[in-house]
């Protein structure tokens, strides 16, 4: 039942992550430097005439990898494929895939980090010469047969990049990690998402709901949803400031927009281990959750808000952490 209400929830924000997807480069907000270097990278291949360079985008959830991926396919006028790691699980599902592409067309690959290992080898040659050998049959007839692929882009997602072997890593000719956004670029992504949801908001309300989505477009575009719902039937469909702080506050959604895992990390460090120095592995175990998680999709934050320190020898609390805790040192 739990599980059922939120596969409900998903699939509902899944709907909503959709009609606030931007379609094209000009409505994607921030990431400049991400940006313009795809709009430059499909410029090129356009005039050349050929298909995109494969693509790698890294970062925690919520950044705009799909999105980019979609406005990728737009901007070069191709097809986009999307398939996710965990469901390619043997050869054939990926020649199976393969060969169904248009020249030019993009396979999308959504958490390429779970691939299985013996598909990810069928990768590198389907990257690198557009051609995969399966091998048929078992024993004494088994053989291999090569299959020629039309030419195609790759476009692969992870919040994982550590997990990434480096010949995987290699193959993409653009590399590129989004990073935690601005408040000033998560309050425009907040007043479009509210011009497409039809509710006014003023500059103030924007950057209130902005301030507290952990740097994140997807939590952002979430917390606007709820605050549309309290405008609605208590503030005349109009989101100011003060109608923001109200109805964010009666979620108890985070001021400084931490969330559970966030705060967790934070009071493992300031309490159990007196502030730190304290390795990463001990700090994982201790809040139950795999180290590479902590460190790729929770650390960056954390360390770009002021809260912690990666040092020698091992993460330390800033004051800021305690004091964000209501902790004294
Ligand atoms: N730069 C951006 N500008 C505007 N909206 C964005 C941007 N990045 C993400 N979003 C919004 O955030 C939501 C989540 O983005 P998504 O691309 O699904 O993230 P990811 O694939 O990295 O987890 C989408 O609905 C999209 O509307
Ligand atoms: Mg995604």
């Amino acid at each position: 039942m739990q599980a059922e209400r939120q596969s409900e929830e998903l699939n509902r924000s899944t709907a909503f992550d959709n009609k606030l997807r931007p379609t094209d480069f000009d409505g994607f907000v921030g990431q400049e430097k991400v940006r313009d270097r795809l709009m430059l990278a499909v410029e090129a291949a356009k005039a050349r005439g050929e298909s995109l360079d494969h693509v790698l985008f890294s970062g925690p959830p919520g950044l705009g990898k799909t999105t980019l991926s979609y406005i990728l396919g737009e901007a070069m006028g191709v097809n986009v494929k999307t398939t996710s790691g965990p469901v390619i699980t043997k050869p054939g599902d990926l020649a199976g895939l393969l060969t169904s592409l248009e020249s030019g067309d993009i396979v999308f690959i959504d958490e390429i980090h779970r691939m299985a290992k013996t598909v990810e080898e069928y990768l590198y040659s389907a990257m690198e010469d557009y051609a995969i050998d399966i091998m048929i049959d078992q024993g004494p007839n088994a053989r291999s047969v090569r299959l020629e692929l039309p030419r195609f882009t790759l476009v692969g997602a992870t919040t994982r990049i550590g997990l990434i072997a480096a010949p995987l890593r290699a193959r993409f000719g653009l590399v590129n990690r989004l990073d935690y956004y601005e408040p000033k670029d998560l309050a425009e992504i907040v007043s479009r998402s509210a011009a497409k949801l039809g509710v006014d908001i003023d500059a103030e309300g924007a950057l209130e709901i902005a301030r507290r989505s952990r740097g994140t477009p997807r939590i952002a575009n979430n917390l606007l949803r709820r605050v549309r719902d309290y405008a609605q039937i208590r503030a005349d469909n109009f989101i100011t400031g003060p109608v923001a702080t109200q109805s964010l506050g009666l979620l108890e959604i985070d001021p400084h927009g931490l969330d559970d895992m966030d705060r967790r990390i934070l009071e493992t460090i300031c309490v159990k281990f007196g502030g730190g120095p304290v390795g990463l592995s001990t700090i994982a175990v201790s809040v139950g959750e795999e180290a590479d998680t902590v460190e790729e999709a929770y650390e960056p934050f954390l360390i770009m808000e002021g809260y912690l320190e990666r040092t020698p020898k091992g993460r330390v609390a800033t004051p800021l952490a305690y004091e964000r805790l209501g902790l004294s040192k």
